[in-house]
């Protein structure tokens, strides 16, 4: 099995609006999948139907192997899937221990013993260790973010799902955002990655998305993407709306 996730011409939206539209595309283990495309045109309702938030109307969704299409949002997180938000939400008085802890004690499949374990690994590998005791609230954006990772690694997910994770921050620290994302790709992690830096995808994805009003536009090598006619129009003009 290559592949950790398959969309199979999913049809989801919010009440009778239909927002994805025949979506399909495929990720491998072990990669980082980049997704562009214009605001609005479906990325993060995508994820949202990849964890059950919404229920497609048809379509099928597998996840490593499994077909989780009509799975609750609960099984399919112990399953594996952890995700970040595109607004960070922590709970700002409690220690970035405790937030990740909240996490790994509710979204993993795990005992107790291994979320606390797990929790203080989750924020080395975010390289917040030191700042465990400080208090979420008290953080700077890029650590803010780093935090909404380290929570999302806390549920011990086989795909971690970033929904902007390096809008806002300035250039060193997407760098460092870049430099994060292939450390936990090399730690074993498959990867979604929605962002809408460009060259910030090239540099850090080994398959590249484009989505336009809920469908793929088009898919494969992230350079022959975004050198693409069809992204070409997409874009023209415009290089960060965020
Ligand atoms: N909870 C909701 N209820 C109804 N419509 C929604 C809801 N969330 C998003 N939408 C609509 O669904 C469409 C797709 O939104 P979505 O958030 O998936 O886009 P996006 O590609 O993530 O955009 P952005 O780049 O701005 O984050 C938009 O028209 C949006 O207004
Ligand atoms: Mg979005």
């Amino acid at each position: 099995m290559d592949n950790i996730l398959e969309f199979i011409d999913v049809n989801a939206g919010y009440g009778r609006v239909q927002i994805l539209n025949d979506l399909s595309f495929e990720v491998k283990k072990g990669e980082v999948y980049g997704v562009i495309g214009p605001n609005g045109s479906g990325k993060t309702t995508m994820f949202n139907a990849l964890l059950g938030l919404i229920k497609p109307g048809s379509g099928r969704i597998i996840f490593d192997g499994v077909d989780i299409t009509r799975m609750s949002a609960n099984v399919r997180c112990k399953m594996g899937l952890g995700r970040t938000f595109q607004i960070p939400r922590p709970f700002e008085n409690m220690s970035l221990y405790e937030n990740v802890l909240v996490a790994a004690v509710h979204g993993s499949a795990q005992s107790e013993r291994f979320a606390k374990d797990h929790a203080l690994s989750s924020l080395k590998l975010t390289g917040l260790y030191d700042k465990r005791e400080t208090r979420a609230g008290e953080l700077t954006l890029l650590d803010r973010k780093r935090l909404e990772i380290a929570r999302a690694l806390g549920t011990d997910p086989k795909l971690l799902l970033l929904d902007e994770v390096a809008a806002g921050l300035t250039d060193a620290e997407v760098k460092d955002m870049m430099e994060l994302v292939a450390s936990l790709k090399d730690s074993g992690y498959s990867i979604i990655w929605i962002e809408h830096i460009i060259e910030t995808m090239v540099g850090s994805t080994d398959s590249l998305m484009c989505m336009a009003q809920g469908s793929c536009v088009i898919s494969g090598d992230p350079r022959e993407v975004i050198e693409s006619e069809e992204v070409q129009r997409l874009y023209l003009g415009v290089e960060d709306d965020e």
